[in-house]
């Protein structure tokens, strides 16, 4: 498939998409939705892809939905369109997704980092909800995703002031699980990747269900859904598979049943 403003490739079992749009840096037009969903559904179906990572260069990862797109919008075509529920379908997506994240990851590029599953970030990484300084505000979950992953005063902080957050702070506050050399970043993601997809991708898929159902019920709901998802992992052969390797004292291997 012929992709304008992306670039798509495999890495043995995973999926590699980098955002391509330099002149903007990266920022996330129509195109750039549609051709993200489109690859990252591809991967989804494929079963030899295990994991996918989500880059974009060193400059930038993405430095917001696109300014000059959307200025001219009104306020019916906005609503009409349900402009950026398109990005649900993204969050939706049941492999794991890794951001690698270099350069500004401002506004849309910071939502779109956060709804991937974990974000690694390069050190020369700038986090940022800088909508306030357009006149509107987060769009993209900026309000609700950083909220969750940094608490009340630094999203308040972040969304009220439109600062920007560095790498150390981004890590020490919760929102990048490490923090990398740039030169090591997508080498970084691509192994943890890596790592993921040669688990059992059945097994995998539930642990991410089940860390992403933490932010939608309570605890006690959360735990009787993490406890039914465990119990149904003893009908995987991989559950056999995984458990008699241990005991024999050999690697396991996995085959996704
Ligand atoms: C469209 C963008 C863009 C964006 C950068 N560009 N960000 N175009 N939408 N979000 C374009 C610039 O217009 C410019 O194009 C080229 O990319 C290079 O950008 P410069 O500004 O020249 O680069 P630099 O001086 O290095 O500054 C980098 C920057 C700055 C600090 C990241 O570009 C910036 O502040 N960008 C906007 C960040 C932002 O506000 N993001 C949030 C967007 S709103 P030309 O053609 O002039 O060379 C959002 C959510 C909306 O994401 C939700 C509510 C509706």
């Amino acid at each position: 498939m012929a992709y304008e403003t992306i670039i798509v490739e495999t890495r043995g079992k995973v999926g590699l998409v980098t955002l391509n749009r330099p002149n903007a840096l990266n920022a996330l037009n129509s195109t750039v939705l549609a051709e993200v969903l489109a690859a990252m559904q591809i991967f989804e179906a494929n079963p030899r892809i295990g994991a996918m990572v989500l880059t974009g260069s060193e400059k930038a990862f993405a430095a917001g939905a696109d300014i000059k797109e959307m200025q001219s919008k009104s306020y019916v075509d906005a609503y009409f369109e349900d402009f950026f529920v398109g990005w649900e379908q993204f969050a939706r997506i049941r492999k794991p997704v890794i951001a690698a994240v270099a350069g500004y990851a401002l506004g849309g590029g910071c939502e779109l980092a956060m709804m991937c599953d974990f974000i690694i970030a390069a050190d020369n990484a700038k986090f940022g909800q800088p909508e306030i300084t357009l006149g509107v505000m987060p769009g993209m979950g900026g309000s609700q995703r950083l909220t969750r992953f940094v608490g009340k005063s630094k999203a308040m902080d972040m969304c009220l002031t439109g600062r920007t957050m560095d790498a150390a702070e981004a890590e020490r506050s919760g929102l990048v699980s490490r923090v990398v050399p740039i030169g090591e970043l997508l080498e970084e993601a691509l192994k943890a990747a890596a790592k993921i997809a040669e688990f059992s991708l059945p097994a995998v898929m539930m642990a991410k269900e089940a860390v992403n159902r933490s932010y939608e019920t309570t605890l006690a709901e959360g735990l009787r859904f993490e406890r039914r998802l465990f119990h149904s992992m003893f009908a995987l052969e991989d559950q056999k598979e995984g458990m008699a390797a241990f005991v024999e004292k050999r690697s396991a291997n996995f085959r996704n049943q």
